[in-house]
């Protein structure tokens, strides 16, 4: 008899994955055909996938994102093939996968709506970290002539950094640099530099202070809009740099700002302030696996 086996995933594995996500959730589309081939053609994605006589009939990914943290996604087994366990195979693959590389944080996002998932994880015992929510607005288009962002560059990185760990303005234990769909990635020096070279982060300088940051980001999806995947500042200042990001956007050309933020009043307040709306009711919430190896 025929057994499943584990392997990265091939190009020619393409059309049968998309295959069976054709049917992967019963009343929406899976978004799987926009992304799959690119993510196989890049090493940094990690595609498993299950297979039985060689086919695929299950699939997760884990992208590397640090020495020090991980992203899993993707999690799709196909109809025909569930409740037999391969859920389970592919996350322990996923586990041994990155304890011989050494890598020791896992996270990943589930949605409030996906209550299988989320009767699956509460067994497994991983630990919830936050609640996310997307967002967007419109870009400014009755802007005025003045942007009071700018862009910033590697001589800011003291002041960005200071303002990023100074204890007043935490709003929460971790901060994530995040990008749609949605993926996390721990706010490290390191990450920041990336970002500034990059000339991604621009910043509210105030009476010669910087007051709040913001770092454009990017969606596997399309790059139509501005993303925000980070956003920090005095609470008094968040509002107006909102505003002032849908004014940078508009003059980027980008019709839409959308941005994954975190549950709370704080940020709740200031988007709706800056005329953001919350696009889904569903929150995303981000886990962290316990990352137990079973033989
Ligand atoms: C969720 C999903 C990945 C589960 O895959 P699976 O291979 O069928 O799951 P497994 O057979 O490994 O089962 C894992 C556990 O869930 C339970 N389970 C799986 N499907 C279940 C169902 N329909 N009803 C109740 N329990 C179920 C299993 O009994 C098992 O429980 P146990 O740990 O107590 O033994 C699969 O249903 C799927 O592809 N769903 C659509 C995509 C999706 O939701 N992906 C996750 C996005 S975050």
């Amino acid at each position: 008899m025929t057994e499943f086996q584990i392997r990265l995933a091939k190009i020619s594995d393409v059309e049968p994955i998309l295959a069976f996500c054709q049917y992967t959730w019963e009343n929406q589309k899976d978004y799987m055909h926009l992304v799959l081939e690119k993510r196989i053609n890049n090493p940094e994605n990690k595609v498993f996938v299950v297979t039985l006589d060689d086919i695929p009939v299950a699939m997760q990914q884990v992208v590397i994102l640090s020495k020090q943290e991980a992203w899993r996604s993707s999690l799709r087994v196909d109809r025909r093939y569930r409740r037999r366990g391969l859920s389970k195979l592919l996350d322990s693959h996923t586990n041994k996968y990155l304890s011989k590389i050494n890598v020791p944080i896992l996270r990943y996002c589930v949605l409030s709506e996906n209550e299988l998932m989320l009767k699956i994880i509460s067994r497994r015992g991983d630990k919830k970290l936050d609640s996310y929510s997307v967002y967007k607005a419109d870009a400014d288009t009755v802007t005025s002539y003045t942007n009071q962002l700018i862009q910033l560059d590697l001589k800011h990185f003291d002041d960005i950094w200071s303002l990023m760990i100074r204890k007043k303005i935490l709003y929460k234990k971790k901060s994530f640099y995040t990008q749609l769909i949605p993926k996390c990635q721990t706010i490290t020096p390191e990450l920041v530099k990336d970002c500034l070279l990059g000339g991604k982060v621009f910043g509210l300088i105030q009476n010669e202070r910087l007051r709040g940051i913001a770092i454009q980001s990017y969606s596997e999806l399309s790059e139509e809009e501005f993303y925000i995947g980070y956003l920090h500042g005095e609470p008094e200042i968040l509002t107006v740099l909102l505003c002032e990001l849908c004014k940078l956007a508009y003059s980027l050309g980008k019709s839409v700002v959308r941005g994954i933020f975190p549950l709370n009043d704080i940020f709740g307040d200031a988007l709706s302030q800056a005329a953001f709306q919350r696009i889904d009711q569903a929150e995303a919430g981000i886990y962290r696996s316990s990352l137990k190896i079973k033989n």
